[in-house]
Formats: structure tokens, sequence, C-alpha cells
């Protein structure tokens, strides 16, 4: 029998937490593995934990075939709607339970699946219910002990997590391999893949002397493209011993990439599942930017090893506990390998564009949510990035010394069991002795703060004072908000470049302002001259920021702040000062004055700055991240806007830019960090010469003499954006080439998703018949569908109404395969109210037939009725 879900779906609340009535001790698990009959036995030991004779276990798409308590067949159980309750067990018991799934009919990509020609799985947040009937709930910890069997021939490699113990063949040509992992841990990092590969092999020795074998399993005919996951892998593991002082706990690690995965990878225990395109990479066909994302993906999941798997989370509200510290973790991974500046302004793009936009749509939510529907709909930006700045924040109120002793201290405390995100800070305060009562909200109140910041310098008293008013606007979910702790770094200025000590009340204070009231003001003494103040360095919290900067002053910190990130975003803010007055006034003709165009001319020509800081300079804010400044967007003029003064730039600056382009030939690949700085700042040119005369010329001839992926894409790139002449050419030069190879074609679709053209959609609608091309597969989806929804304004946004009648044809599809990334897709169509009321109606009524369906996801559900209620 194969249950059916039924009734509407309901929300949990955080404050309804209860501990587990029973636990399991150990697991054993069969796998007898069919292609659509698949049959899971699984022998758990229960051990009651309250007086409750009665267990609740989770269960969905299960076709129950066996129920035994203590070897006794027992009828004590009702079968109900997402799982199992079995009446009158004794307070300690064995539970074997026989079930049968269907692998490939899961084309939800949860639970057991087939990618390509392999089993595999996905169980968090909540997958470990279609495999069998178990207290899926991280809060319940066991051994696991599991044998896959299945035919020999089809799938020679057979995996689970922890150590291979036992093996050998069946006589009717299939065969089984034994795993046992003897670390406790919850369902959800269960796995299990099997299947025939390639497999790279290496080894790690830790410091404390133990050696571990690292395997990392690609599609056959992949080995090539896999050896930068291997170094990625072992510069983590080293990484985590030299700063955090954190070894690996068990003799394998094991990696598997498959083409078939909703998410970016699932740190499983020592058994990671991964997206291909977070493996995957040579230099013909990956660019740099993927190669950082497969080092920081790989990083991110070793990390959990610790961060997540040692210590993993009570339950899912605390979800941050193990995300934000983890991409913490995985951002300074990263910062101290690369460039700290360009990482940094990369994670700030981040938050300001996207995560803002979601702390204002109708998904809003703290870092620990209150009130969850679907978990998958909690993997977002706010738990992990936003996650990130308050761990970070700590950091920058602990410094690195106390936030250490208080990461140990957690470990002392949390090893081996599920903790909560206040178990976490309070190792923090407990560690430091800094009082973090206050800042704790930062985990209760969901939306963006504003600090309005306005100074006052007075010559005779020689102070300079700077009044902070801070202020959250009401977010959907949550209207009262109070004033946070907001870690406020700053510098002041001499117009000499040379910053003053912050003096207050005749003591040195250090640069980490502690902002804690709704309106607070600070005087500065000694301040001889009125000073350039430079406010929130390195985004010292996930703040907005007012201040009625000049353009001098601001030119003034693009020059002299003594910090890249405080140089970096002193040019953001003045182009936005530029952006702000054309949006408003879009019928001007859009100038630059000579000071601002010499700015960037400046930084161009200044031998002294990094190539890829330069290139970072040279960059603007998105269409997306301009649209989070705003109320009602004018979709339409942002991107004239950005366009026009794209093109100022260009033709102000193009002597210096050819220069610089040329002065940049390209070399044999490699991927030191200086190199990719410098193909970074040749493209982040060649974009720009994009618009200027030469455009076509010098696009076609990079395209043409590329000797890696990274220059051909940027080529294109530039083609497209600037819709030159040879776009086209390029484009069915290109799917020639790579029409075989989805994860390759990937960067072709995103193209297909952006072009600015007005006859985008059609076009996109006949890339999904391409050959590479399926809706069944996440990346492709993303790559075509996703780019078009999210990063084509003006295209997806047209007024006919095209753009979202297709996005809802899509989505209704999705809603029936796969819910989780249909749940993704909608994002952008959830933010309605930002936009005229034209545009508003139409993409309510693709909500309003979504909200209509008889069959609608619990994921799509929980979406669709927030946003159309606020
Ligand atoms: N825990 C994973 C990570 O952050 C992400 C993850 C959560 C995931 N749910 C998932 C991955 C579902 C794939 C599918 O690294
Ligand atoms: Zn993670």
């Amino acid at each position: 029998m194969t249950q059916q879900a039924t009734t509407q779906p309901v929300a949990k609340y955080r404050k309804d937490y209860q501990s587990p009535s029973h636990t399991t001790s150990d697991i054993d698990l069969y796998f007898e593995l069919h292609d659509s009959a698949t049959i899971v036995t699984a022998i758990s030991q229960v051990k009651q934990l309250r007086d409750s004779t009665t267990v609740e276990l989770d269960g969905e798409q299960l076709g129950l075939q066996t129920l035994q308590v203590n070897g006794q067949d027992w009828s004590e159980y009702e079968l109900l709607d997402g799982g199992l309750k079995i009446h009158q067990l004794p307070s300690e018991f064995e539970l074997k339970i026989v079930t049968q799934i269907d692998p490939e009919a899961n084309t939800a990509l949860e639970g057991l699946y087939k990618s390509g020609g392999a089993f595999c799985t996905q169980c968090e947040a909540e997958g470990f219910r279609r495999i069998t009937f178990y207290q899926d709930r991280p809060d319940v910890l066991a051994r696991f002990t599991t044998t896959v069997e299945a035919d020999k021939n089809t799938y020679p490699y057979l995996l689970s997590n922890g150590n291979r113990i036992d093996s050998g063949d069946l006589d009717n040509g299939r065969h089984w391999v034994k795993w046992q992992d003897p670390h406790p841990k919850p369902a959800y990092l269960f796995a299990l893949v099997a299947g025939d590969f390639d497999v790279l092999t290496d080894q790690y020795v830790t410091r404390s002397g133990r050696e571990v074998a690292l395997e990392i399993f690609v599609d056959k005919g992949n080995l090539n493209r896999a050896p930068h996951a291997m170094t990625s892998l072992i510069n983590s593991m080293k990484w985590d011993e030299e700063r955090f002082g954190l070894e690996y706990d068990l003799d394998i690690y094991m990696i598997v990439a498959v083409d078939f995965f909703n998410m970016g990878a699932m740190e499983n225990k020592g058994l990671n599942v991964f997206n291909s395109k977070y493996v995957l990479a040579n230099d013909q066909t990956a660019t740099d930017t993927d190669y950082l994302g497969i080092e920081a993906v790989i990083g991110h999941e070793y990390f959990h090893n610790w961060t997540g798997n040692r210590v993993t989370c009570q339950d899912w509200f605390q979800l941050s506990l193990k995300e934000g510290l983890t991409v913490f973790r995985d951002q300074e991974f990263s910062s101290d390998l690369g460039s700290r500046a360009v990482n940094r302004i990369n994670n700030v793009r981040i938050i300001r564009g996207p995560q803002f936009a979601e702390d204002a749509s109708p998904m809003s939510h703290p870092i620990r949510p209150d009130k969850v529907i679907e978990m998958n709909n909690f993997y977002t930006l706010t738990v992990y990035e936003k996650g990130s700045e308050v761990i970070r924040m700590m950091h920058t109120l602990l410094g690195e010394e106390g936030f250490q002793k208080g990461m140990k201290l957690y470990f002392e405390r949390h090893d081996g069991t599920a903790a909560t995100c206040e178990n976490f800070v309070a190792a923090m305060e407990d560690a430091s002795g800094v009082d973090l009562k206050q800042f704790r909200l930062w985990y209760s109140q969901s939306g963006t703060p504003t600090l309005d910041v306005t100074s006052h310098y007075d010559a005779d008293k020689q102070t300079f004072s700077l009044t902070v008013v801070q202020s959250t606007e009401p977010t959907h979910e949550q209207k009262e908000k109070q004033a946070l702790h907001i870690p406020f770094d700053i510098e002041l200025y001499k117009y000499t470049g040379e910053a003053y000590s912050l003096i207050i009340d005749g003591k040195i204070n250090s640069n980490v302002l502690d902002v804690t009231q709704p309106e607070q003001t600070f005087v500065f003494e000694g301040i001889e001259s009125a000073p350039v103040p430079s406010l929130l360095r390195e985004f010292s919290a996930p703040v907005k920021l007012n201040y009625a900067y000049s353009d001098e002053e601001l030119i003034f910190l693009m020059r002299h702040a003594t910090n890249d990130f405080a140089r970096w975003d002193a040019g953001q803010m003045l182009l936005a000062k530029y952006i702000k007055s054309f949006v408003a006034d879009t019928n001007a003709v859009v100038e630059l004055p000579t000071e601002v165009v010499d700015a960037f001319r400046g930084v161009l020509l200044d031998n002294t700055l990094e190539p890829a800081f330069i290139a970072e300079m040279l960059t603007f804010p998105s269409h997306n991240e301009v649209s989070g400044w705003y109320k009602r967007v004018d979709v339409d003029g942002i991107a004239k806007v950005l366009k026009s003064i794209k093109q100022v730039i260009a033709n102000e600056l193009t002597d210096e830019l050819s220069a610089t382009y040329f002065a940049l030939t390209q070399q044999a690949y490699s991927i030191e960090h200086a190199e990719i700085g410098q193909r970074s700042l040749r493209n982040v040119c060649l974009g720009y010469l994009a618009y200027t005369e030469q455009g076509n010329t010098l696009v076609e001839k990079q395209y043409y003499s590329s000797n890696n992926m990274t220059d051909t894409i940027a080529a294109m790139s530039a083609a497209n954006s600037a819709q030159l002449a040879c776009r086209e050419t390029l484009m069915s030069d290109y799917s020639d080439k790579w029409k075989h190879d989805g994860l390759v074609m990937d960067k072709w679709f995103m193209l297909q998703g952006t072009n600015p053209a007005s006859n985008a959609l059609s076009v996109i609608r006949e890339s999904m018949s391409h050959e590479a091309f399926s809706l069944k597969n996440p990346n492709r989806i993303r790559s075509l569908i996703g780019a078009f929804l999210n990063n084509n304004p003006v295209q997806f946004h047209a007024t006919t109404g095209e753009g979202y009648g297709f996005a809802g044809e899509i989505l209704r599809q999705l809603n029936e395969s796969n819910p989780q990334v249909a749940s993704r897709l909608i994002d952008p169509l959830l933010k309605f109210r930002l936009y005229d009321e034209a545009r508003q109606a139409q993409i309510k009524a693709q909500l309003e037939a979504l909200k209509s369906m008889d069959n609608l996801a619990k994921d799509l559900f929980e979406k669709v009725n927030k946003a159309l209620e606020s």
C-alpha cells in the first residue's frame, strides 16, 4: 500500500518543540536495490525516553511490508498521512520494518532516487522518511550500519557512511557491501550511492597522524575534471586544522558527483554527495568563477563535519546553527586562500542584493525562523548568508582569539549532541566574557535595519560627533521591531589621508562602536579639522547605511581609505548617487562629472592596486541590487540608466580600458589567484569596450583565440550584454562544440536566459528543445529559466505579461515533478508588490492559478499563500 498526501499542509512552530519520546541507539539497514522496487529492511534498537508506550514514526510514499517488534509480527499500529504510530510498546525493543520504494519514479530528488545510471540519496532535511519509517528528526542520533546489495555489473561501487567492514558476492550476479558509521548521527546525514564511476584517489595524514583515504567518484570519462576538487578538499582539511584546530575523524572521506541534484552539495557523514557543478572542472570546461565555487563548496561541506555533523541541530528551526556558522567558515577559508577584499565584496553583494530583497519580501523570516510549513523553503539566503553575517559580527565583537575560545567551549559542551543557536551564543559569551544579551535579537528579529547617520564638527571644541539612528521597518510576519546591538566599524580621516585616534571621554576607543540604542551620539575629541568619516567598514553589520556623503568625500575615500573594502564601497556609493538621480529622471541625459570619471580612471591606472580589486571597483551594482533601493521599482528605467552609465564610462575611458586590456595578454592558463585577477580585470575591460566601436572586433577575436573557458565565456557574455553582431555566430559555434555536455551547456543556457533582446522569450522556448536541455535536471532549469526570471528584468517583466505566463506554465509542471526546485524558482513572483498595478495584476493572476491547483505541493502552498495574503 502506498500512501497519498491529501490533507491541507500545517505549520510547525518553534515554540512547540518537544524532545523525542523515544530514541534509537542503533539502526541496521539492508537495501536490496532495484530500479522501481527497492526493498529496505530497517532493524532499530529503540528505547523509551519518557513514559510513552506509543512511538510516532515519519514516513512518506512508502509501501509497508513487514512490521515486527522483538521478532513478533505487530498489529498494534496505525498508518497515518505522513507516518505511522505504533502502540503498546515495551520500554526497550527491537523494531523491524520492511518497506518497498520506487527510486526510478522519484523525480523530486529527495530520498532514494536515480541520477543518470546511479542510485543516490538526499535526506536533508526530511528525505529519510521516504526511505523507511523512522523518527526523522535531527535530535535522534543513532549508529548506522548499512548493507547495500545490487547487480554487480551495473553497480560495481556500493557506498554508504563510515567504514567499509564487509562485502560479498551472491550467486545471481549481485553483490553487497556493508558499511558502519561509528559516529551516532541523525537520519538526515545518512547517504547511499550505487553506481559505476571513475575514481580519483589520494591520501591525507592529519596532524595527529591519522591516515585518511580520499576518494572522488565521477561519471566515467570525467576523471580529468576531478583534480581541482581533490586539491580543494586537501586544502580544506589543512585549513581547518590550522585555523580552527579541527581534525577529520574517520579513515575515509568520499565525494560523489551527480548530475541530478536539487542544491549545491550535501555533507552526509563521510560520504558527501555533490552537484557535479561543484566538482567537475578543467580549463576547457570551467571558468575561474566555477573553480572558486568548487573550492568554496568543497570547503563548506568538509567544514560541516564539525559544525553540523559532530554538533548537529536540535530541530530544524536551528538550521542557521550549522549553516550560518559553516558559511562563515567557508568564507574565511576562501579569504585566507585568496583575496580577502574580493571575497568580502562578493559576499556583501549577495547580502545587499538578494538577501535584503528576501528580507523585504513576503517570505521574510529571522535567521532562526519561528514558523515553518515546508522545511525545504528555509534553506535561504537569510539562514545561510545573513546567518553568516551574524556569526561574523560576533567574531568582530570578540576578536579572533575570543571567538576561537568560544568555538572550543562550544565543542567541549556539545560534541556528539544536537544543539541550539542559544547554546552557541552562550558558549561565545561564557568563553569571552562579552555580553551578548541584546545581540541575541539578531536571531529572532527579521528585516533589514537602517542606520541613518548624521555628523557635526565643532571647530571650537575640536570635536566631531556622529549621531546614529537605527530603525527596522516592519516585515511581513513581524510588525514590532526593537533596537539591535550593531557593531559599527568606522575611521575618521584627516585630509592628508591619516586616520585620527578615536577618543571618547578622554579614552582611546576601538574602531568598532557599539550601537545599541534607537538613537545614539558618539563624540570624538581632539579632531583638529572636519574629518572624512569612513563608515560601516568591512560591512561590519548587515544593515543599510544612509549618510549624506559629498562626491568629494567619496572620491577621497576611494583613494585614501586604508581598507580596500571601504575604498570599493565608496566607489559604489558614488555610483549609487548618480544611478538614483538618473532613475528619478529617466529623460535626463546621462553624464558624469569629470571628477567622477577621473576617480574611476585613477583606479584603473593605479598600479599599486591588485587587478582583481580594480575589476571589482569597476563593476556596477546589479539591476537587482538597485531595485532593492526602491519601494516601487521602475524596471525599464533602472536598466536604461545602468546601461547608459556603463556607456558613458566606456566612452570616457576608452583609451585606458584598451591599454589595460592589451597589456593583460592571455597566458597559459593557471588558477593562481594573481592570474585569476588579471583575467578578471581584462574581461571587465572587454565588457566596457563591447560598448565602443571596436567592440565586435575585440570580442570576436577574444572568443576565437581563447585558450580557456573563462575568456570564452567573457567574450560571449560581452556579446550578449552589448548585443553585438557576432553574438549568434559565437553562440552556435559554442553549442556545436558542447551540445553533448549539459554542465558546459549551462553557461550557454544562462546566456539565452539573460538575453536582453526583445525576442528572448521565444528563443528560450526554442532552447528548451535543445538536446542538452531537460526539465528533469535542476541545473538546466536554473540556467535557462532561473536566469530569465531573476536576471533578465526587462524581458521577464515585459508589459505583455508573456514572461509571467511562461513562469506560471513551468511552475505548474514542476509542482508535480520537483516541488523543491519549483519553490526556488517562484521567488521573483512573490515580490509582485514592487511593480506597477498592471504588472501586479498579471503576476497575481499566475499566483492565483497556482493556488487553485488541487495538488499544489506544500513548498509552493506556503509561498503562494504568504504572498497573496500580504
Ligand atoms: N546542508 C546542505 C549544505 O548546506 C544543503 C542542503 C540542504 C541540501 N537541503 C538540501 C542539498 C537538499 C541538497 C538537497 O551544504
Ligand atoms: Zn551547509
